[in-house]
């Protein structure tokens, strides 16, 4: 085909290979129990469905400015300004099709060939997909059990060269459901301040939180280099929408908007008022939501727990577990396929979001309590009946 040489260095999220592979296995009639996946298994709030058909009828259906519609850019300037007690005006929103965006702009932007840029290993893997596409080098961040999956400053700060650029980070995170306090958020935010480096704070599990409180960098840092993603697809349950945010400065949003104009010119504009209602309208729908995700948690903590071989940490927000399975013998992305194959169970093997995800495997519990426990008896079975070679 011929394609560019930046191609190769393109990465990809597993999950959806996984997905693909257990749809194959249940067109042959195989049962799978799917907690590969990383989308709430609910349904878009009523409300917000309503507001998208109306959207539609009221002609809602032209292009519409690049940095988004100003009635979104306001509502998620005050709900952004309510949630995290500051004040931030619509000019400092851009929206955008789905939170994956912001990242792959913000990248886009800033780095080039020579720069470096710090990610969380275990992490969500577009982060160094992204930087490697754009020619810069990715450096990881180890995230360590021991020091339940949050990042360590000390050890940021001794990555920290003067090539370095961009920091990112994610809290609650993606796949180890960490959640960073104030002290570390602060001290990151400062850190960045400090040497003039770019910080993306990946915040788009703020609202799915089970123990203790969300907090932003933007409280702390420098806000002329801080982009916050956020967004619809988790908390609202909205991921086929596509409709996410950043949060950055006024300067920023020009050549942020401008990659929209040459990308997609505009983000969906009943998307983006369905997005408008969900921010404004009755919030019932998130509150069970997150009550439901935390029982789930716990089952599955429990049972993971229960399980030879393997240990599992309580993760404070998101909808992951990610159980740490050196115990059991088995590599994470041999256990992710034979589990697959012939447990019944689509889990994603943790080197999927880095190198520093080897000896794990990530759960997704965004599908039922009864779908949990039988996943669990499965995974149990699997590994009384095949216990690995040692
Ligand atoms: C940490 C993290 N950031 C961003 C995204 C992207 O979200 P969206 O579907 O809105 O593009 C995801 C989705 O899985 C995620 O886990």
């Amino acid at each position: 085909m011929n394609l560019a040489t930046r191609m190769s260095r393109l990465g990809t999220e597993t999950a959806f290979e996984v997905l693909a592979r257990a749809r194959a296995l249940e067109a042959q009639g195989r049962s799978i129990i799917h907690l590969e996946i990383g989308e709430p298994d609910f349904e878009t709030p009523s409300n917000v469905i309503a507001a998208g058909k109306k959207a539609l009828d009221d002609g809602f259906t032209h292009y519409g400015p690049s940095p988004g519609l100003p009635q979104l850019r306001e509502a998620i300037a005050a709900d952004f300004s309510a949630r995290r007690g500051l004040d931030v005006s619509p000019e400092r929103v851009v929206v955008y099709p789905g939170g994956k965006p912001v990242m792959f702009f913000m990248m886009l932007a800033l780095l080039e060939s020579g720069d470096e840029a710090i990610f969380p290993s275990p992490g969500f893997p577009i982060y160094e997909s992204m930087i490697n596409y754009c020619g810069a080098t990715p450096v990881a961040l180890p995230l360590r059990e021991e020091n339940e999956f949050k990042l360590d400053v000390a050890e940021l700060e001794g990555l920290v060269t003067e090539r370095t650029k961009v920091v990112v980070i994610n809290s609650p995170q993606n796949p180890t459901g960490a959640l960073l306090g104030k002290q570390e958020i602060e001290a990151v935010a400062k850190l960045c301040a400090d040497k003039g480096l770019w910080l993306l704070s990946d915040e788009i599990y703020s609202r799915i939180i089970y123990e203790g409180v969300h907090d932003t960098a933007l409280r702390y840092g420098d806000p002329s280099r801080i982009v916050v993603l956020d967004g619809f697809s988790k908390t609202y349950a909205m991921t086929g929408w596509r409709l996410g945010y950043g949060i950055m400065s006024e300067e920023f949003s020009v050549p942020m908007a401008r990659l929209q104009t040459n990308a997609t010119s505009c983000t969906a504009a009943m998307v983006q008022m369905a997005g408008a209602e969900a921010l404004t309208g009755d919030q019932t729908a998130v509150d069970d939501m997150v009550k439901e995700f935390h029982r789930r948690r716990d089952v599955i903590v429990d049972g993971l727990n229960a399980i030879e071989g393997v240990s599992c940490l309580r993760p404070k927000g998101a909808f992951y577990v990610f159980p740490n399975i050196r115990g059991t013998g088995y590599s994470s992305k041999e256990l992710e396929n034979r589990l697959l194959d012939e447990g019944g169970v689509a889990a994603l093997s943790g080197t999927s979001f880095g190198t520093h995800g080897d000896g794990f495997l990530r759960f997704s519990y965004a599908n039922s309590v009864e779908n949990i426990e039988e996943a669990l008896r499965r995974f149990a079975s699997f590994l009384e009946n095949n216990p690995a070679p040692r």
